[in-house]
């Protein structure tokens, strides 16, 4: 799906491979989709594969009559950025090709080593093969696919064991698949240098795991642009007690896995509940997802 900029708007912000845009469909569902073009192309593409037992957002996608139509689009955000290395190992599982696609472009057109190790339910539902063949015609670069119904599983000891010694290790898929790759990354390869992006509904465990809530008194959440405030009582999270005064902000999963509320953390001390931020950003406390963080201090002033 191609996405440009409304007639007379702005032109659509850059972004950098590994991003991903939030998609406000005609029903009020917001979903996250990777950016798979070129970052020069004036137009975002974006690949949705129909999940027939998803939560609705890629059948709403396939379904209705998008074309022509406007969407409210939010982002891009990019906590996927490809990162300096020598050399590059990308595992993908399924639909998680789509922020390796422009990652994989970008380190062809660098001259850089890389592997791509791709599994799918089935060989010919694979997206984008025919680009990913041509890209691996180029030195150095080694495309491997594996379907279900004829290789089993991805190989990951193997894989990590072959991976090279100064490679960075990227893998973007399932929560199941991604907490496999960590655990042979850590049996395998320690120090291995690995960054991943989950791509399914259910919320990993795979790097934060969330706190539990611990409030149980009531606190002050003050929405810095008009001064207004808000009591956010135990057991409601700030989404739910800001969303009256503020019903334009978007939420998706509204489990804190997938970023689409994260807000700005001007005063306070949040409590960090969420499974995207990492320890040092958690640390740095001037972010936070509000669909389940909370306050550790008496009150937290917003950027909203
Ligand atoms: S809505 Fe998904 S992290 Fe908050």
């Amino acid at each position: 799906m191609r996405l440009r900029g409304a007639a007379g708007e702005q032109p659509l912000p850059a972004w950098s491979p590994g991003a991903h845009i939030d998609v406000v469909l005609p029903s009020g569902l917001v979903r996250q989709y990777s950016l798979c073009g070129d970052p020069g192309d004036p137009e975002y593409t974006i690949a949705v594969l129909r999940e027939p037992n998803g939560r609705g957002g890629s059948a709403e996608i396939h379904d209705s009559a998008l074309v022509g139509r406007q969407l409210r689009i939010q982002g891009p955000r990019n906590r996927f950025e490809l990162e300096p290395a020598p050399s590059y190992v990308f595992v993908a599982g399924g639909i998680g090709i789509t922020p390796l696609l422009p990652m994989i472009r970008e380190t062809t057109a660098r001259g850089l080593p890389w592997q791509l190790h791709y599994g799918g339910r089935r060989r010919d539902t694979m997206a984008f093969t025919t680009e990913l063949h041509a890209l691996a015609a180029h030195p150095g670069a080694e495309l491997t696919l594996y379907s279900d119904d004829l290789d089993g599983p991805l190989p990951l000891p193997a894989i990590l064991d072959s991976a090279p010694r100064d490679a960075a290790l990227f893998a973007c898929g399932p929560a199941g698949m991604l907490a496999a790759v960590r655990t042979a990354a850590e049996q395998h390869r320690p120090g291995l240098q690995f960054r991943f992006e989950q791509f399914s509904a259910e919320p990993s465990e795979v790097e934060n795991p969330a706190e539990p809530a611990t409030e149980d008194a009531p606190y002050e959440v003050e929405l810095s642009r008009t001064g207004e405030t808000v009591m956010v009582q135990p057991g409601q999270s700030i989404l739910d007690a800001v969303r009256p005064l503020r019903p334009e902000i978007l939420s998706s999963c509204e489990e804190g896995f997938c970023g689409t509320c994260e807000t700005k953390v001007l005063e306070g001390v949040p409590v960090h509940r969420d499974t995207i931020l990492s320890a040092k950003e958690r640390a740095r406390n001037t972010s936070m997802m509000i669909c389940v963080g909370g306050c550790a201090s008496a009150r937290l002033v917003l950027d909203l």
